[in-house]
């Protein structure tokens, strides 16, 4: 198993803490903790009954976020979205997981926010069960721990010893360290679907020189492109993004490579699509380029003035070209004949799929932190719903994982 030290997975993912009216409780103040030193970005979801063991506000701050617990705050009506703390999550771990609380998540009941949120999960979920030896042992218990497991939920095993109940026996939410190394491990799962794979991606504006001055350029802001890089490093792939100019963070486990014009950024990709095992194209790459660039700045005169713009070179197409086996992901923003636009691309360029958003969509586009895309492959199309651009990133890294599982 992963030592919490060592399992680089949990530095800078998300683990949403479910916890609930057990004893347990007061175990999750030290989960917390270890998880926080190990990196992780921790947000807690409480029972109502699980404010009696352990308070809130203890919780609060080793989390340092507030702690959700109802539907709606009474005080000023905010609402608590479990579908959208489901989505900010990498996984939900419940701990510790009462009798009753993994007898309604079996049956689907969702009356408490951290059920709806487990309803509503598309992250990996983890319970640590703790309870009385009796009610573990209970036919009824283990068969909603098998009817979970079957649907993926993880179980971390409870230990043996002394329960709160006095008796000897199985039962006792497993020790915080184990709970951790075990979560540590469901990331490195997850982190392995592209584990050893070496995938190229570009991103951001092109900046095209008319003089030293002034440029042609686009809105682009690189977010989606670097969304991608860091989804795809997190599972496991050597990743190079080939950048534009942007202020954005470089995506933690991330080559980079930064060039400005389009003919940077054709020499930087197909260098290193040479020993690559795929590309993700999310650059906005200029079309055209001055023709020439003026060395002095150029200075206004009465009449009107023209550019001679001539074709750049086209790095999609170059790639798709040359990629044999090799995977191609392309992009299409288009503001209309979305769809007809986008499969003329995925054919033309050679692209495996291609992600097409419309900047007809409210929140799709450019330098927001939400899209929503359509996936585009010649078996047919995935349209998405509005998302974070990380969480597109994310759904893509899942069918460039699958392309390669293959
Ligand atoms: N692309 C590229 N190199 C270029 C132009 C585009 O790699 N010189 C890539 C983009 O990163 C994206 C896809 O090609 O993945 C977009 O296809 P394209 O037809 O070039 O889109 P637009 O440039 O927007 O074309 P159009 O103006 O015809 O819509």
């Amino acid at each position: 198993m992963t030592s919490p030290e060592t399992c680089p997975p949990l530095a800078g993912r998300h683990i949403l803490l479910g916890i609930t009216g057990s004893i347990a409780a007061y175990k999750a103040a030290m989960l917390c903790r270890l998880l926080k030193t190990a990196g992780a970005e921790v947000r807690v979801v409480m029972t109502p009954l699980a404010k009696q063991f352990i308070t809130p506000l203890t919780m609060a701050t080793l989390s340092k976020n507030p702690i959700l617990v109802e539907f709606f705050d009474p005080e000023n009506g905010a609402w608590n979205s479990h579908v959208s703390l489901g989505e900010w999550a990498d996984c939900y771990l419940i701990a510790p997981a009462t009798a009753n609380t993994l007898a309604k998540m079996a049956c689907g009941i969702a009356d408490n926010l951290l059920l709806t949120t487990y309803l509503s999960a598309r992250c990996p979920v983890a319970v640590a069960p703790a309870m009385d030896l009796d009610m573990y042992a209970h036919e009824a218990t283990q068969q909603n721990l098998r009817t979970l497991a079957r649907r993926g939920v993880r179980i971390v095993e409870p230990g043996e010893g002394e329960l709160a109940s006095g008796l000897q026996g199985k039962g006792r939410m497993a020790e915080p360290d184990a709970i951790v190394a075990f979560v540590s491990d469901l990331l490195c799962e997850k982190k392995k679907s592209l584990q050893g794979k070496r995938l190229i991606v570009t991103a951001g504006a092109t900046i095209e020189a008319i003089d030293p001055v002034r440029f042609i350029s686009n809105h682009s802001s690189g977010k989606m492109g670097y969304a991608i890089a860091g989804e795809l490093a997190a599972r496991g792939a050597c990743v190079k993004l080939v950048t534009g100019r942007t202020s954005l963070p470089t995506p933690a486990g991330v080559e980079r490579v930064d060039v400005l014009s389009a003919a940077e950024m054709y020499e930087a990709a197909v260098q290193a699509f040479d020993g690559a095992d795929g590309a993700v194209m999310c650059a906005a790459v200029a079309d055209y380029t001055p023709d020439r660039v003026s060395e002095t700045k150029i200075k206004k005169c009465d009449g009107d003035m023209y550019i001679p713009l001539r074709r750049t070179r086209d790095i999609a197409a170059e790639l798709g070209a040359r990629k044999g086996s090799r995977l191609l992901v392309g992009f299409a923003l288009e503001t209309h004949d979305e769809q007809a636009h986008a499969e003329a691309k995925l054919e033309k360029k050679n692209f495996d799929f291609i992600v097409l958003n419309s900047l007809r969509d409210a929140g799709a586009g450019f330098r927001g932190d939400t899209n929503k895309v359509t996936l585009i492959d010649a078996a047919g199309r995935e349209e998405l719903p509005l998302l974070s651009k990380r969480e597109v990133a994310g759904r893509i890294a899942e069918r460039i994982a699958k392309f390669f599982a293959q």
